[in-house]
């Protein structure tokens, strides 16, 4: 196992990264000071999935209730916390009763949501099963259900006191929403770390077979970059805006293929693209971009863009929330492991490099 400090004053926390850590669970909740009733928010799927090893691992210590909530990016909703919290109050849950959110993504930003405002914030425990979720979304305390049109638009930050990554849960991922995590994966090394960069390159294939010793030190390694950058800016008001590399196009693919495109997908097509232009404005070398372009192409992720409007692209980019003043905000790298933000990038400089992304 291997455990990874996240240094924020009093909203410090570890993330706890090993196999078969579900069922130590409830030895790592005693440890950290919980006891008596917790509520687990999870979906059909994972509860069927990884569940069991989880309870079996709670049923000495704890009084056990466990809400389900439906698959799927709709389920971030007003509605389903509102749901859910009748159901905590049902369930008698208390202000020291902490919810353990099981699963992906979703169910980690609609159960953080919930217990950041569940009579003014119970205790969060993430247990996240995707590797999206491990490497990315447990981590850093952003909380949020979407609301109208707009992902994320209702949320907080509210740290969770423990996160544990089991990485046996990942064996059962379908491959789509593997390869969906490793976007995130390559584009943590190619923030922040050539080093973790090259080890990728070198390990992919270990990895993409699920050899445990390659999953941990893969998930431990992305994990601690997120940790860094969040330690230095928890609530997003500069540093923090380097996870986005690869996502100023990444949503706006995502947007324009009307969500039929996985969001990793769309990333790998944005971190492509990215690197072309921060290449055309003289950063990065050539091989850099094709090094990032050929880790991308053999995690099974596409590196160019499908048969999308390139003007409904850049359209979609000007209405996103990253746009300031007019100008698009761009994660660019000045070398593999160096990312900086700029606004500096020239539309017609996009358009090109997305004729030539095609
Ligand atoms: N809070 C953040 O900082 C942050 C960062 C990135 C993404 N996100 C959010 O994360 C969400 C996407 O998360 P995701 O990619 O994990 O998708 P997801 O949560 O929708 O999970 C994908 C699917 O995988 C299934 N699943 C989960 N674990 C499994 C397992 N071990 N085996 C088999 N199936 C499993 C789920 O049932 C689901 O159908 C989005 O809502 C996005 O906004 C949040
Ligand atoms: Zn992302």
């Amino acid at each position: 196992m291997r455990t990874i400090r996240v240094e924020l004053g009093r909203n410090s926390y570890e993330i706890l990264i090993g196999a078969g850590l579900l069922g130590q669970a409830g030895r790592r909740l005693r440890e950290h000071g919980f006891a008596g009733k917790l509520v687990i928010i999870t979906d059909p799927t994972v509860d069927r999935l990884h569940g069991e090893s989880l309870k079996k691992g709670l049923a000495k210590d704890f009084t056990v209730t466990t809400l389900l909530v439906p698959e799927g990016e709709a389920q971030k909703s007003l509605e389903t916390a509102s749901r859910l919290y009748q159901e905590l109050t049902d369930a008698r849950a208390e202000r020291n009763t902490p919810i353990l959110a099981l699963g992906g993504g979703v169910i980690g930003d609609l159960a953080g949501f919930v217990a950041a405002t569940y009579q003014r914030g119970v205790p969060l425990i993430q247990l996240p099963t995707t590797l999206l979720a491990q490497v990315d979304s447990s981590i850093g305390g952003k909380v949020a259900v979407d609301h109208g049109q707009l992902k994320n638009q209702v949320g907080a930050f509210y740290q969770p006191k423990l996160v544990v990554a089991d990485i046996t849960t990942l064996k059962t991922l379908p491959p789509d929403e593997f390869a969906n995590g490793l976007a995130e994966v390559i584009k943590s090394a190619a923030i922040r770390n050539r080093t973790i960069f090259a080890f990728l390159e070198d390990n992919l294939d270990r990895i993409k077979s699920l050899d445990d010793a390659a999953l941990e030190e893969t998930v431990f390694q992305t994990a601690k970059i997120k940790a860094g950058v969040v330690e230095k800016d928890e609530t997003d008001t500069g540093l923090r805006n380097i996870l986005n590399y690869g996502h100023t196009i990444g949503h706006a693919v995502e947007a324009v293929s009307g969500f039929t495109m996985k969001h990793g997908q769309a990333v790998a097509i944005g971190m492509v693209a990215a690197a072309r232009i921060s290449r055309k404005m003289g950063m990065l070398t050539e091989s850099e971009v094709s090094r990032l372009k050929d880790l991308i192409e053999k995690a099974g992720l596409p590196s160019s863009l499908p048969d999308i409007s390139i003007s409904r692209i850049i359209e979609s980019m000007q209405h996103d929330k990253k746009v300031q003043h007019s100008r698009i905000r761009f994660i660019l790298l000045r070398s593999l492991g160096d990312a900086f933000v700029t606004d500096e990038v020239s539309p017609a400089l996009v358009e090109q490099v997305l004729n030539e992304t095609t």
